[in-house]
């Protein structure tokens, strides 16, 4: 399970052409996440507008010793892992007991990835670390195997993913697992729009600096000339399909030569390119999905607000 060392992989060139060919123009959000890309997400955790890292923290420090109990996992294995920051809570838990034998972090982000496995390795000396950099999309058929596992994929990036991709992610998921082992999974829940809004569009502006870095990536990646200041972070709500819709929008008309891609991409004045969306979900929505895709929910926990909502399935 590995990605190309080289950012300018096939992978970017092929997304890019992919999601430039069609309207709205999008790319896919795992581009956001280059090693600044990285920090400016973990500066987003830390602020008052970005609720769900702390509520999903607060489920995590309530129910983390009886996830540990339910799943019984011995091998937990968090995808999208990014600092493994609120990861700690479950690993204290985990460890309390001496449950738990192996860790293994999944992201595209390399260095994240292996500054959070150095820390781990060093706090939790009694569990093999392993850092696999992959795409959680396309290499969960290389997971590690054996032992009893649990899969936490947390901060309601699950929600980043399309209706059919999430279907499909959760079907390959169960394919991977052997019965009995789990899903711990963290999702946001449907709120008012107001949160919603100042959750991905901070006074501080640290959310759009970091859905523009990707136009960044893509100049120093596929050698690109956006002029990364002529564009707005324009996020909303779309209230139909219950999800933040998450796009830059081009301040005045550009022609934007992407060489390493082979593209030249027009844009007029008001364009929008999509970044990602950020899908929030309802309980009865999250344990539907689960159990089409072979899990049975074992566990369900919100926060004090109701904000987010952590889920324990097993598979079948
Ligand atoms: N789990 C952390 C980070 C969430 S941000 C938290 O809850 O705070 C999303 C993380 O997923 C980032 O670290 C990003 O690098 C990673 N990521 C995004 N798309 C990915 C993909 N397709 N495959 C693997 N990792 C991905
Ligand atoms: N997984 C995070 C979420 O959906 C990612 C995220 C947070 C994000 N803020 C963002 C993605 C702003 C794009 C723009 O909440």
């Amino acid at each position: 399970m590995c990605l190309d060392e080289d950012w300018a992989s096939a992978a970017l060139v092929n997304d890019v052409r992919r999601g430039f060919g069609r309207v709205p123009r999008s790319l896919p959000p795992k581009w956001l996440y280059d090693d600044r890309g990285s920090d400016l997400f973990d500066q987003i955790t830390r602020l008052p507008e970005y609720y769900p890292t702390e509520a999903e923290r607060e489920i995590l420090r309530n129910a983390a010793s009886d996830i540990a109990a339910k799943s019984k996992a011995d091998v937990l294995v968090e995808l999208g892992s990014g600092t493994s920051d609120k990861t700690r809570v479950l690993l204290d838990a985990f460890t309390a007991n001496k449950q738990l034998k192996k860790f293994v972090a999944v992201d595209v982000s390399a260095a994240t990835l292996r500054d959070a496995a150095d820390r781990l390795s060093a706090k939790y000396p009694g569990v093999a670390v392993h850092a696999i950099v992959g795409d959680f999309t396309l290499h969960l058929s290389s997971l590690p195997v054996g032992g009893r596992r649990m899969v936490a994929f947390l901060g309601g990036t699950i929600g980043n993913l399309f209706v059919e991709e999430r279907s499909a992610f959760l079907g390959v998921l169960a394919d991977v697992l052997d019965p009995g082992d789990s899903v711990l999974l963290g999702t946001d829940l449907v709120k008012s729009s107001d949160r919603l809004i100042a959750a991905y569009n901070d006074s501080q502006g640290i959310t759009a600096d970091f859905v523009r870095n990707v136009l960044a990536v893509l100049n120093r990646e596929l050698g690109a000339d956006f002029d990364i200041e002529a564009f707005d972070y324009v996020p909303f709500w779309d209230a139909s399909l219950k999800r933040m819709d998450l796009r830059l929008r081009a301040v005045g008309d550009q022609l934007v030569r992407i060489p390493r891609a082979d593209i030249e991409l027009e844009l007029h004045d008001g364009e929008e390119i999509r970044v990602e969306i950020s899908s929030k979900f309802t309980p009865d929505g999250i344990a539907d999905e689960l159990e089409t895709a072979g899990f049975r929910v074992d566990g369900f926990w919100t926060d004090s607000g109701s904000d987010f909502g952590v889920t324990l399935a097993t598979r079948l």
